[in-house]
C-alpha cells in the first residue's frame, strides 16, 4: 500500500514541476559594465539593451553601474568575470586604464563585446559603436559647406583619454584644416559634462573675439555651452554644433528645434544591436570584429522629421514594451492554468489508481474471507478429529500408565526376593569359598539399583496424580543429614573424594517428611558423586540463618558442572543434560523439586566450578497443615530409615591380578565399577588387566603401550568414541586393537564407533564367551601382522602404502636407520627422538609391532647390510665394519659370527 501511494506521488510530482521549469531556464547571461548611468543617452542605451534582451527569454541581462568612476568600473569587471558570465560587453570610461582587465577577461575565454568607447588594442572580440571619426567630419563638413567666408571655431571636447574624444577631435580637425576659410582658434577640454566647460568657455570667450561657430563632442556641454554664448549675448552671432541627436526634452534634436543648436550629429546609442550582436556571439555565429552605426547631421531642416521618427519609434517601443508586459502576464496565467490542469490530471490519476486499488482489494479481501471460512470448516473438523485422538490417546495412555505402574508394583516384589536371597548367600559360607562373593555382589547392587528405578517411576506417578500426602515429623536436621553423609563415606574413600558436612547449627530441628527428604539427600549426593572425578570434593553445608524463618541446605560437588543454557531445564521431567554420558532417567531431579516444595521449600542450581544444590526449608511448622504432621521418635532413639543405599561390599572381589611381561595387556576404560569388577575378575586369570574410570584413559593408554583396549562410551569427561578416535590417530598406539562396549544399541553408535577406529563394537548386555573370544582373535590377528612386519621388514618403505599408521612408523624407522648405518655412535635414545616418541615408548611399539628388542634390530640392520656389502661389493672387511658402523672389525668380526654363524671372511670366501 505504501508503495502504491509513493509511486503516485512521484508520477504526481513529475507531472506538477517536472515539465514547468523547463521554458524558464536562462541559458545565457550577459553581463554588461556601463560608465554610469546619469546622463539620458546612458539611460537610453540601457532601456535598448533591455527591451531588445526581453525578447530572448534565454538571456539574463545584467547591467552594474561604474558611476563613471574607473577603479569602480575595473571592480565590476572582475566581478563579472568571477560570476563566469557567458558574455561581457563594456562601455570602457577611458580607453587606457580599462584595457588590462578586459584583456583579462577576454584571454579567460570570455567573448567580450566593447561598445561606444573603445579599449587599447585588440584583444576583444567585437566592437559596435557610431563612427566617431565620421561624427567629426560630418560636424566639419556641415560647416563648410555653410559659407566660404573665412569662420572662427572653438572645438570643445568630450574626456581627455577617451576614443569618442579623441577621433571626433581628429576627423573634425583633419577636415577643418584642409578647407580654407575654416579655421580652429581654441579647442577647450571637457568631460562630457556641461559644467565642466562652462568657467573655460567664458574665459575663451573674453579672450577671442569674432568667434562665428562652436563644435561640442556632445549635445549635453552644447546646451552649457548655448547658455555661456547667451549670457555673453552671442547667441545671435554664435552657432553651435553639437553631438548625440537624442529626442526629448534637452535632447539634441529639441535644442535643435529651439534654435538654441545649429546642428546635431546623430550618435546612436546601439543599445539593441548590441544585445543582438551579443547573442551572435554566444550562439557561436561569425560576427565582424569592427561593427559601425551610421551617423547623420539633424539641423532646422529635419530635425522636426527626425523627431517625430524618434517619437514614432519611441510610441513602437512603448507599444511593443506594453505588448511584452501583455505577453509575460499571458505566459503567467498560462502557467498557472498549466500548472492547475497538471494538479488536476494527477488527481485525476490518483483517483484512478485508488479506485483500481480499491476493487482489487476488496476482491482480493473477499477472497481472503472465502479462504478463512474454508480454513476454519478445516481446522473445526481437525480440531474436533485432535480431541476425538486425544481423548484416544488419553485412555489409552492411562491404561498404558496404569500398566506400566502396575508392572513396577510387580517388579517390586520379585526384585525384593532377589535382594533378600542375596543378603543370604553372601552369607553362605560355599559361595565364599568359591570365590563367587563378587558375582553374588553384581546382582545385588544392581537389583538394588533396579528397584531403586522402579521407586522412582512409582514416585512420579504418585507425584503426577498429586497422590502424595506430606507426612512431616520433627526432625534434627543436622543428625538426619550425617545418617545418610555416613552412607557415602566409603564410596567417598574409595575415590579419594574429600566429602564433608558441617552447620551452624546442630540442635535446630525441622518438621520434614522424612521418607521424601531422605531421597532428595540420596538424589543430589548420588548426582554429585556420579559428576565428580575422583580426587574431587563434595560437601553438604547446612546455614540456620538467624535472623530469617528459613535454613538453607547446600550440596556442592567440583564435578563436571551443567552448562549454562541447560541450567533452568535441570528440574524438568526426563531432561538429559548434554555433558551428560551416564545413563539416567531424568526424574530424580524432578522428584527432588517436587519433593522439597511439598514441604513449601525452594531448591535453587547454580553451576560454575562444579555445581551447586540450594534447599531452602521452614524453620517451623506454620506453614503446613495439620493432617500434614505426625508424631515419630526422632532418629536418635528411632530406626535409620534410609534404605537405598547400594551394597558395596570390597569382600565381594578379589580378583587374581596378574602383572608381569609374560602375558597380554589388558587396559579396560570403564566407570562402572560393577562391571570393572565383573570383567577384572574374569579376565584377570589370563590377561595382566589396568583400569581407567575414563578421566586418565588416554594417558594410561600411552603410558601403558597395552596389548588390547577395552572402552565404554559413555564416560564422564571424553566419550568412548573421543578415546579411542584419539589413540587411533596416534602412532604411539594406533597398533593397539580397541573394543567398544555400549549399552546404546542403535544403528548412529554403532557407525560412530566403526568411524572413531574401533575394531569391534559390543553391545551390552554381552556374553562374556564373546568378550573373551573378541579380545583373543584381535591379539591372534596382531600377531599375524607381527609376523608379517618381521618377515617384510626392509621391504616396507612410505611408497609402498598398506594404509595403516604401522607401515609408516617402520618405514620411518628404517629410513633413519639406514641413513645412519655407518654412524657407530648412533643409538635408540637418537631413534627414539628422531622419531618424536620416547625410549620406553618406542621400545613398546617396536615389541608390540615386530615383537623385537630396538637395539637387536639396529644391530641386525647393520649386519643384514654388511652381509650384502660382503658378496656384491670389493671394500674390504675393515671398509664394511666401518661402513655399516661396527666401531672396529673385531667387533664387527665376533657380531656377525654370532647372527650368521660364520665369520665374515669365510662368508666371503663361500
Ligand atoms: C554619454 C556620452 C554621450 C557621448 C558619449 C561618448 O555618456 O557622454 O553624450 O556621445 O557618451 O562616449
Amino acid at each position: 500500500m505504501l508503495d502504491l501511494f509513493k509511486c503516485i506521488v512521484i508520477i504526481n510530482l513529475f507531472f506538477v514541476f517536472g515539465c514547468s521549469n523547463v521554458s524558464e531556464t536562462k541559458k545565457y547571461t550577459i553581463g554588461f559594465s556601463q560608465t554610469g548611468i546619469n546622463d539620458e543617452w546612458r539611460k537610453s542605451m540601457n532601456q535598448a539593451m533591455e527591451i531588445q534582451a526581453g525578447f530572448y527569454p534565454e538571456i539574463e541581462l545584467k547591467i552594474l553601474d561604474s558611476e563613471d568612476d574607473i577603479d569602480n568600473q575595473i571592480e565590476d569587471i572582475e566581478q563579472l568575470i568571477s560570476e563566469k558570465v557567458d558574455l561581457l560587453i563594456v562601455s570602457p570610461i577611458k580607453s587606457k586604464p580599462i584595457t588590462p582587465i578586459v584583456e583579462k577577461a577576454f584571454k579567460s575565454g570570455i567573448p567580450v563585446l566593447i561598445v561606444d568607447r573603445k579599449t587599447d588594442g585588440e584583444n576583444y572580440t567585437a566592437y559596435l559603436g557610431g563612427d566617431n571619426y565620421e561624427v567629426g567630419t560630418n560636424a566639419a563638413n556641415y560647416l563648410a559647406s555653410l559659407s566660404t567666408e573665412p569662420k572662427k571655431i572653438i572645438e570643445i571636447k568630450g574626456l581627455s583619454g577617451s576614443s569618442p574624444a579623441l577621433e571626433r577631435s581628429l576627423g573634425f580637425n583633419d577636415v577643418i584644416n584642409s578647407t580654407k576659410n575654416l579655421e580652429v582658434v581654441k579647442a577647450i577640454e571637457g568631460n562630457w559634462e556641461s559644467y565642466s566647460i562652462k568657467d573655460s568657455l567664458r574665459d575663451v570667450l573674453n579672450s577671442v573675439k569674432n568667434v562665428d561657430y562652436i563644435f561640442v563632442h556632445n549635445d549635453r556641454m552644447a546646451l552649457g555651452a548655448w547658455e555661456i554664448v547667451k549670457e555673453k549675448r552671442l547667441q545671435n552671432q554664435i552657432k553651435i554644433i553639437g553631438v548625440d541627436g537624442l529626442n526629448g526634452p534637452n535632447g539634441g534634436v529639441q535644442l535643435v528645434k529651439e534654435g538654441k543648436l545649429m546642428a546635431t550629429i546623430l550618435y546612436p546609442t546601439g543599445g539593441d544591436e548590441a544585445i543582438r550582436l551579443a547573442l551572435k556571439i554566444l550562439n557561436g555565429e561569425r560576427v565582424a570584429k569592427n561593427n559601425t552605426l551610421s551617423t547623420t547631421v539633424i539641423d532646422s531642416r529635419n530635425a522636426d522629421i527626425m523627431s517625430k521618427q524618434f517619437d514614432k519609434i519611441y510610441q513602437q517601443q512603448q507599444d511593443i514594451d506594453s505588448q511584452q508586459i501583455k505577453l509575460k502576464k499571458q505566459e503567467e496565467r498560462y502557467t498557472t492554468q498549466k500548472h492547475t490542469l497538471q494538479l488536476l490530471l494527477a488527481l485525476l490519476i490518483i483517483s484512478v489508481v485508488l479506485v483500481v486499488y480499491s476493487i482489487y482489494t476488496s476482491n482480493k479481501v473477499r477472497k481472503k474471507k472465502r479462504e478463512l471460512e474454508l480454513r476454519n470448516k478445516k481446522i473445526t473438523i481437525q480440531r474436533n478429529q485432535i480431541k476425538k485422538i486425544a481423548e484416544e490417546v488419553k485412555t489409552s495412555n492411562e491404561a498404558k500408565v496404569n500398566f506400566f505402574t502396575g508392572l513396577s508394583h510387580e517388579f517390586k516384589t520379585p526384585i525384593t526376593l532377589i535382594l533378600s536371597s542375596t543378603e543370604s548367600l553372601t552369607e553362605n559360607k560355599v559361595i565364599r569359598d568359591n570365590k563367587l562373593l563378587n558375582e553374588v555382589g553384581l546382582i545385588y547392587n544392581n537389583s538394588k539399583r533396579l528397584l531403586r528405578l522402579i521407586n522412582q517411576l512409582l514416585d512420579f506417578r504418585k507425584v503426577e496424580d498429586r497422590k502424595f500426602i506430606l507426612k512431616a515429623s520433627k526432625t534434627n536436621l543436622y543428625q538426619f543429614s550425617v545418617l545418610i553423609f555416613k552412607d557415602f563415606e566409603r564410596e567417598a574413600q574409595k575415590r579419594n573424594i574429600n566429602f564433608t558436612i558441617s552447620t551452624n547449627n546442630e540442635d535446630l530441628s525441622l518438621f520434614l517428611d522424612r521418607n521424601l527428604m531422605d531421597k532428595v539427600y540420596f538424589n543430589l549426593l548420588s548426582n554429585a558423586f556420579k559428576f565428580t572425578p575422583n580426587n574431587g570434593t563434595i560437601s553438604i553445608d547446612i546455614v540456620d540463618e538467624a535472623e530469617s524463618n528459613f535454613v538453607k541446605i547446600h550440596f556442592k560437588d567440583s564435578g563436571i558442572g551443567i552448562p549454562k543454557k541447560e541450567i533452568d531445564n535441570v528440574f524438568q521431567a526426563f531432561f538429559q543434560g548434554s555433558n551428560n554420558n551416564k545413563a539416567s532417567s531424568g526424574i530424580g531431579l524432578h522428584l527432588t523439586k517436587e519433593f522439597v516444595e511439598m514441604h513449601k521449600g525452594s531448591i535453587e542450581v547454580y553451576s560454575k566450578y562444579g555445581t551447586e544444590f540450594i534447599i531452602t526449608l521452614y524453620k517451623d511448622k506454620v506453614h503446613l497443615n495439620s493432617d500434614e504432621i505426625i508424631y515419630e521418635p526422632d532418629i536418635i532413639d528411632g530406626t535409620i530409615l534410609h534404605t537405598s543405599l547400594e551394597y558395596e561390599d570390597d569382600t565381594f572381589y578379589k580378583p587374581l591380578v596378574i602383572n608381569d611381561d609374560e602375558h597380554y595387556s589388558v587396559l579396560m576404560i570403564e566407570d562402572n565399577l560393577d562391571l570393572v569388577k565383573y570383567l577384572k575378575g574374569k579376565l584377570a586369570s589370563e590377561y595382566s588387566v589396568h583400569v581407567s574410570d575414563g578421566s586418565d584413559g588416554i594417558e594410561m593408554a600411552l603410558e601403558l603401550i597395552p596389548d588390547i583396549i577395552i572402552c565404554d562410551i559413555s564416560l564422564p569427561n571424553k566419550t568412548g568414541f573421543e578415546i579411542c578416535n584419539t589413540l587411533k590417530k596416534d602412532l604411539r598406539t594406533s597398533h593397539i586393537p580397541i573394543i567398544i562396549l555400549t549399552a546404546l544399541n542403535n544403528k548412529e553408535t554403532y557407525i560412530k564407533g566403526l568411524e572413531s577406529g574401533a575394531d569391534i563394537f559390543l553391545t551390552k548386555p554381552f556374553s562374556f564367551a564373546i568378550l573373551s573370544q573378541s579380545i583373543k582373535t584381535l591379539i591372534y590377528n596382531r600377531e599375524k601382522l607381527r609376523y608379517y612386519f618381521i618377515n617384510n621388514v626392509h621391504n616396507i618403505d612410505a611408497t609402498n602404502n598398506f594404509g595403516s599408521l604401522e607401515q609408516e612408523f617402520i618405514s620411518n624407522v628404517n629410513k633413519i636407520i639406514n641413513d645412519n648405518l655407518d654412524n657407530s655412535k648412533f643409538s635408540v635414545e637418537n631413534l627414539a627422538s628422531q622419531l618424536n616418541i620416547s625410549r620406553i615408548q618406542l621400545y613398546r611399539k617396536m615389541k608390540a609391532i615386530m615383537d623385537v628388542n630396538v637395539s637387536d634390530y639396529i644391530q641386525n640392520t647393520r649386519l643384514d647390510r654388511a652381509k650384502i656389502l660382503l658378496q656384491d661389493s670389493q671394500l674390504t672387511i675393515s671398509e664394511i665394519a666401518y661402513a655399516t658402523g661396527f666401531s672396529s672389525p673385531n667387533y664387527f668380526s665376533t657380531s656377525f659370527k654370532g647372527k650368521f654363524n660364520k665369520s665374515p671372511k669365510a662368508f666371503r670366501e663361500e
